[in-house]
């Protein structure tokens, strides 16, 4: 693996004000922390929360001499398509455990991950179960060689330690500092992250991309293991009303948002996670829950290589032009 300093030695990704009126009518400063435009490799696939999660652990595997990453994930998988664009840029080979049946010609996601050159192994819902069991982790290994293995999502703590420099640049970036910090959460780790990080008394906001209340519990999990910067754990949210239906759920309120912030401020939003998110916000600064004068960091994960399989699954629906 090599060249990996590029994934530390970046400039701190662009902070920019979002003028929307709603905040700017209540007195409200919002933010984007712009961690879409962190890049690097094929296919705008290691970006975001992405490229944070997997820096420590591409170091960790360099450093203990594996020349294979072996991941998890779903057909969809931003994930996925990360961990193969990381093993082409730093030349490691990469092997993705895909739940469900290949398809003939597979997805957008996953004919990025096979040009990167993943090694596909679809894997039966039962068998994707086991992902956590020693057992089959081994007999995986036994399979494809010895690898350093990546959770599904990329969620450990070395991931939570890249995502805790995202206040450290924000902290460096403005002043006075925010008051609130909002971000999607999947797993946990990115928020775990974020909160684990944080130097001063912000609150923290995540708007689940998933159906249900569990997200709480794997956050508050992932908090107590991180390596805090401080004594006193921030307090934290998770708004659980934004999922649209679900994961990877949409519906045309949701997608009319995305076009309009788009068309209106030039930033690309996704489907699965950001859009969600950025609406979600909105939608509670409209419901006043933000006193006058605060200062809001929304966080852009990224996501933008999910646009083309979102695409291509429900006719074009969205028009977003990627750059
Ligand atoms: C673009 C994007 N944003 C946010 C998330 C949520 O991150 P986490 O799983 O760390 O909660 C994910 C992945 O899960 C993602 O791909």
């Amino acid at each position: 693996m090599s060249q990996l300093d590029k994934l530390f030695q970046h400039a701190p990704s662009p902070m920019e004000r979002l003028p929307v009126p709603e905040a700017t009518d209540r007195g409200l400063s919002l933010f984007v922390k712009r961690d879409d435009l962190l890049r690097l490799g094929p296919g705008l696939a290691l970006c975001g929360n992405k490229w944070r999660k997997l820096q420590y652990n591409l170091q960790a595997a360099k450093d203990q001499g594996h020349t294979r990453l072996l991941t998890f994930g779903g057909a969809y998988s931003n994930h996925i398509a990360a961990v193969a664009a990381a093993g082409a840029q730093f030349d490691v080979e990469t092997i993705g455990i895909i739940r469900g049946e290949r398809v003939p010609g597979l997805n957008p996601t996953l004919r990025l991950a096979e040009s990167c050159g993943m090694q596909l192994v679809f894997v039966s819902r039962s068998d994707y179960r086991k992902r956590h069991e020693d057992g089959y982790l081994h007999k995986l290994q036994q399979s494809y060689g010895p690898a350093y293995l990546l959770p599904e999502g990329g969620t450990n703590l070395l991931a939570l330690r890249g995502c805790m420099a995202i206040p450290r640049e924000v902290r460096l970036q403005l002043t006075p500092p925010p008051d609130y910090y909002a971000l999607s959460v999947g797993t946990g780790g990115t928020m775990a992250g974020l909160i684990a990080g944080l130097d001063e008394p912000a609150r923290v906001i995540g708007f689940s991309a998933l159906k249900g209340d569990f997200l709480e519990e794997e956050v508050a999990k992932w908090v107590g293991r991180a390596p805090a910067n401080r004594n006193q754990t921030p307090p934290w949210s998770i708004q659980s009303h934004y999922h649209f239906g679900g994961y990877a759920k949409h519906q045309p309120a949701l997608l009319h948002f995305i076009q309009n912030i788009y068309q209106q401020y030039g930033i690309v939003l996704d489907p699965i996670y950001t859009g969600k998110m950025l609406y979600g916000l909105l939608d509670l600064i409209r419901k006043d829950y933000f006193p006058r004068g605060s200062r809001i960091v929304a966080v852009h994960t990224g996501g933008l290589q999910g646009i083309a399989g979102f695409n291509e699954r429900f006719g074009g629906l969205l028009d977003l032009e990627l750059v």
